[in-house]
């Protein structure tokens, strides 16, 4: 009997999954502070913005004008606010001014990413004016990127197959510019927002709620091309545009709260949780459509941004779904947390997350650490634990 039970405890001990492991979320974001206190050694110069690594295994930082150089600060700002560290908040504002000058930036829609998520959380926290002031003319910057007869923000000036591409990852804009006309009292930013959720809504989805990456329209608001250009094919549902959808109607929902938004959050959820091709981990190829699955890089970075959009949504929609979101956002976490994505301090210059994919088809960033899967992955663990202290209440 007693030899029985032995070897049930190690073949049970033996064959558990990460899933069967349980998430340890102070225990990760301890991890993560000794990791960033790492990588801020090693970045003296805030001109240089960690943002991944080359193939060689040698840093790829990035200067400001780069699409994720906000992530940096805002992770530094959420790491501040977990572990009350001062030096962490003195870092934080360094890393946020670091990209000041971008408020005035009005070629790219990326400012979102750039002034919205560094200067918001500095705010937030701080409710210095300072901060106020250049996340207010960042805004105005962004809304010179909506037209007003086509209905949306422009993504890319220069994309070769259209004058006026919109992609899905512009969703993630729009909270920037309703916390602008709530700050400011001027709507109008608020009608760029919900306009641009709109269109979006009717033109970048499929039936099944898939995504495209690129919608081509002509000036007076018709599609005329529909495209990919980070994805496998004009037709694929690639991983990361999937992510930003679902975390973008769902922060559209919790804003406005118009049904429509709810209802294409769930949607794309449902879409993305029941695939095939889904691994069991729960972390995506970077593509559901890419031919090679399952030797396929994954793409942890869409992982991170679906755990922590997942977790969003938990909270806004009925019990039954809200306990099947949030499952399904803590098994994510779970395989983020184990060896196989998770880095350790100094291993890969400090980034907590390896296996993310930038863009394949440009041979850019293939299966490295990416600093936005930092990122995401930081905001997951913190909402997944305000909502373990809450629950507990
Ligand atoms: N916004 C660019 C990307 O997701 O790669």
């Amino acid at each position: 009997m007693y030899r029985f039970l032995i070897s049930c405890v190690f073949l049970s001990f033996f064959f558990s999954t990460p899933q069967a492991q349980t998430l340890d979320v102070k225990k990760q974001l301890d991890m993560a502070l000794q990791q960033y206190e790492l990588m801020l050694k090693e970045h003296p110069n805030t001109d240089k913005i960690p943002h991944s690594m080359y193939a060689d295994g040698s840093l790829r930082d990035m200067p400001s004008d780069w699409w994720c150089s906000g992530f940096f600060g805002a992770s530094l700002w959420y790491l501040y606010e977990y572990s009350g560290d001062t030096r962490l908040k003195e870092a934080a504002h360094r890393w946020t001014m670091a990209v000041e000058k971008e408020q005035y930036t009005t070629n790219t829609h990326d400012l979102g990413f750039m002034i919205y998520y560094p200067f918001g959380h500095a705010y937030r926290q701080t409710g210095k004016e300072e901060y106020k002031k250049i996340l207010l003319q960042g805004a105005q910057s962004l809304g010179t990127r909506f037209n007003k007869k086509v209905g949306l923000m422009k993504s890319w000036d220069d994309y070769p197959a259209c004058d006026f591409p919109v992609i899905i990852d512009n969703m993630m804009n729009l909270e920037y510019m309703i916390w602008a006309a709530r700050e400011t009292g001027n709507s109008y930013f608020e009608e760029m927002a919900v306009s641009h959720a709109d269109k979006t809504l009717a033109n970048h989805f499929r039936k099944d709620k898939s995504s495209y990456h690129v919608v081509c329209y002509d000036s007076l608001g018709n599609v005329v091309l529909k495209k990919t250009h980070q994805g496998y094919s004009d037709g694929s549902a690639w991983a990361r545009g999937q992510a930003w959808g679902l975390y973008g109607y769902s922060s559209m929902y919790r804003l406005t709260k118009k049904k429509r938004y709810l209802k294409q959050a769930q949607g794309i959820a449902d879409f993305y949780l029941a695939h095939p091709r889904l691994p069991a981990d729960k972390i995506p190829y970077w593509d559901f459509d890419a031919p090679g699955i399952p030797n396929e890089e994954r793409d942890v970075s869409a992982a991170a941004i679906v755990s922590s959009a997942l977790l969003e949504l938990s909270e806004m929609v009925g019990k039954k779904k809200a306990t099947q979101y949030r499952a399904a956002a803590v098994q994510m976490l779970q395989s983020l947390s184990t060896d196989a994505y998770r880095n350790r301090p100094g291993e890969m210059h400090n980034f907590l997350l390896r296996h993310s994919v930038g863009h394949k088809p440009g041979g850019i960033e293939v299966d490295v650490p990416l600093i936005y899967a930092d990122y995401y992955y930081i905001e997951a663990l913190l909402r997944y634990s305000r909502w373990q202290a809450s629950s507990k209440k």
